[in-house]
């Protein structure tokens, strides 16, 4: 079945001028496939040359989505009626009569593929960058190795990027992998640059966490960091590793963990999650290792962000998070996120709640 479209009750609270990632490459092909994104039902498809096409997923005859339907060669049929789109979503047949009513077209979207990745741009095509798609280079470059996970949260995006930018809940909910306790004693420097947001960890002299350890094959004291760098409002890039005592980053063993976080309705998200690592690149048992151990640090994090969802939705009007000290680069994210969505919206729409300054 199609998954389900839900309107958020406070209204939309997304930023609509962005890439967000629609798919894997290795999804979209001559079957037509559904998804949400930011409560847009999407039909992604190929055509026959191999170009993703993507096209709001609902027939405006009589709303049957469209990816229910078939290909007939570069454009798609509705299953029910049979009314035919090209991949513009123009109207190019109807099957019962000769006159195609003027109203019946379907919106189309800018779409881009990159290193595997199908990024589609949701709001004015006019002003769709493809300069501004994330650099994603590692899944492409052989001197890396990367594993590929997707997952659905049911929780909000929001609350996926505070996860990402507040490392320190590894300590708890990741002890088996990639927690320990020195991860909260260190501090985090937090830079805002336009639309991006660095919040950086360096912990000197510590151990190696148990899922690169062995990977790694490493035993000691090293220098660890990690630094997630949040593209607002839907991307991360968390720069991270391990290298010697005082030694520069990149001598290190270093991983490049991309997430694509794609809202799909004001309390469920898209997770695709992408791990290159420049180390071990051709043994596979590292490879094997990592698909396990990192489906357990998102399900980890699929878990506990859905509890939190549900904390949230019990949460009264007016009572807010308390932040502290580590949330530095959190209230950054939010108020950059803020700034986006009054940009398009107003700010009284943005539906979030307020940043202290
Ligand atoms: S609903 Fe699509 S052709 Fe009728
Ligand atoms: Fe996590």
């Amino acid at each position: 079945m199609p998954g389900l479209y839900r309107s958020s009750p406070g209204g939309p609270v997304y930023v609509r001028n962005a890439w967000y990632v629609a798919a894997w490459s290795t999804e979209v092909t001559r079957e037509p496939t559904r998804r949400i994104i930011c409560e847009i039902p999407v039909a992604l498809y190929r055509t026959r040359d191999g170009r993703a096409v993507a096209l709001e997923d609902r027939c405006p005859h009589r709303g049957y989505p469209l990816s229910a339907g078939r290909l007939v060669d570069d454009a798609i049929e509705c299953g029910y009626h049979g009314f035919t789109f090209d991949c513009e979503g123009v109207c190019v047949r109807v099957p019962a009569q000769d006159l195609i009513p003027r109203r019946t077209f379907v919106r189309p979207f800018p779409v881009v593929e990159k290193d595997g990745w199908i990024w589609i741009w949701t709001g004015d095509p006019d002003r769709a960058d493809v300069a501004k798609v994330p650099d994603t280079h590692w899944m492409t470059d052989p001197a890396w190795a990367t594993v590929t996970h997707s997952f659905r949260f049911e929780c909000r995006a929001e609350l996926i990027h505070d996860n990402l930018l507040d490392l320190t809940h590894e300590s708890f909910i990741h002890t088996s992998t990639v927690g320990d306790d020195y991860i909260y004693r260190h501090g985090i420097t937090v830079v805002v640059d336009g639309d991006v947001v660095t919040a950086d960890r360096l912990m000197p002299g510590v151990a190696a966490p148990p899922l690169y350890a062995t990977t790694m094959q490493l035993e000691g004291l090293w220098d660890r960091f990690h630094c997630t760098e949040f593209h607002a409002p839907s991307f991360h890039a968390l720069h991270s590793g391990i290298t010697g005592q005082g030694r520069p980053r990149e001598e290190g063993y270093l991983i490049k963990v991309m997430n694509g976080i794609t809202p799909i309705d004001a309390h469920t998200s898209h997770y695709y999650y992408a791990f290159s690592r420049n180390f071990g690149v051709d043994q596979q048992w590292a490879t094997d290792e990592l698909v396990e151990g990192l489906r357990t640090v998102l399900q980890e994090d699929a878990d506990a962000l859905a509890w939190q969802e549900i904390g949230l939705q019990s949460r009264p009007a007016g009572e807010f998070d308390v932040l502290i000290a580590q949330d530095a680069g959190v209230a950054k994210a939010r108020k950059v996120m803020q700034r986006l969505l009054a940009a398009e919206q107003g700010a009284a729409a943005t539906g979030l709640e307020p940043v202290a300054t």
